[in-house]
């Protein structure tokens, strides 16, 4: 029996289809000399929330997987909009790649203002990383665990700083929460829509812990479901998978500049001030699923994610 089926409210379902198609608010303040951090830039989302923060006078600090994408993508910016597009190469299917890039965010001399956790993956078939785990849980989670867990003190010290997960309505599949005895899938069955959702479900439930963590000072840290918009997600799989997506996503996708303006809001606006540990549906207020609400999940998740990490607090 599902221990959170009990917990649903259907109110709650009614509230994200509506909100799905509410207008999103937009923010249209400057924001030069303010460094903003941005994994998986390199594409769909990322690629356009650094261009729009670099529109805004931002100064950009990417960290993605491709040397070739990263030195066009400085390249563009830089030449567009006149600031400052620097980058750093980690694959995240590689904990060592995550820890060195934590490392060097966490020694860097400037605040920074923003930082946005937004590459992702998703896989129809499991699929498993070179410290193998199952690559969604590290890639989409793993990931931005580490760096924040990295990022605490630093952040803490200044007087503002807003981290934002771009998370997903898709935290909703995976209905029996988080499998945190079995992350590699060996004795549930793997589906993408159960590995994509347990990943942004993890997330959401470091998301609390770590609002708790740094409930006392200015940072905050939130989390959004960028729209349904059209990207390279799910490019990775197969012929089945594409002919799927183009024919039967992809005609009712938005444009990805919308997730990047409901982003610039988020990370910027006054209205936003203050607000820490929710979850934003484009940049309307939602509850997520029960299972994304567990307190007890959320603190065996903090002690494994430290663990697979090789983190410690000292
Ligand atoms: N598109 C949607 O409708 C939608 C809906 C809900 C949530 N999201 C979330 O939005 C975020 C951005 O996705 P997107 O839709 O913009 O897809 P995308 O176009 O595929 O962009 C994904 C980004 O993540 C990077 N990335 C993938 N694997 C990586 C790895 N192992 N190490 C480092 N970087 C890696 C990609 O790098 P490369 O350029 O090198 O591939 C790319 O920059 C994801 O977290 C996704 O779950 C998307």
């Amino acid at each position: 029996m599902n221990p959170y089926l009990k917990q649903y409210e259907w109110s709650n379902i009614g509230a994200m289809l509506k909100n799905n198609k509410a207008t999103p608010k937009q923010e249209s303040k400057d924001f030069s000399g303010n460094l903003v951090v941005i994994t998986g830039a390199t594409s769909g989302i990322g690629y356009e929330t650094a261009r729009l923060y670099a529109s805004h006078g931002a100064k950009l600090l990417t960290i993605n997987r491709s040397l070739d994408k990263s030195k066009a993508l400085k390249q563009e910016i830089e030449a567009e909009f006149h600031v400052p597009c620097d980058y750093f190469i980690a694959n995240f299917s590689q904990i060592k790649q995550i820890q060195t890039a934590a490392n060097m965010l966490a020694s860097l001399d400037q605040d920074i203002a923003v930082i946005i956790h937004n590459a992702g993956v998703y896989n129809t078939k499991k699929t498993f990383t070179v410290d193998a785990l199952e690559e969604c849980f590290q890639v989409n989670y793993l990931a931005s665990f580490i760096i924040n867990f990295r990022l605490k003190e630093k952040l803490r010290k200044q007087e503002h700083a807003r981290i934002l997960y771009v998370n997903s309505e898709g935290h909703r599949f995976a209905l029996a929460g988080l499998r945190l005895d079995d992350l590699n899938w060996e004795r549930y069955h793997y589906t993408g829509l159960k590995g994509y959702g347990s990943s942004k479900t993890a997330q959401l439930l470091s998301m609390f812990q770590f609002a708790n963590y740094f409930l006392d000072s200015g940072v905050t840290i939130n989390a959004m479901h960028p729209g349904d918009v059209k990207t390279n997600m799910g490019e990775n799989n197969g012929p089945v998978y594409k002919l799927f997506k183009h024919f039967l996503i992809n005609p009712s996708s938005k444009p990805p500049v919308l997730s990047a303006q409901a982003l610039y809001y988020l990370g910027t606006s006054k209205e936003v001030e203050g607000i820490t540990g929710k979850f934003f549906n484009f940049t309307t207020l939602e509850i997520p699923a029960p299972h994304a609400l567990d307190e007890t999940a959320a603190e065996k998740l903090w002690k494994k994610s430290v663990e697979l990490g090789e983190l410690s607090w000292t």
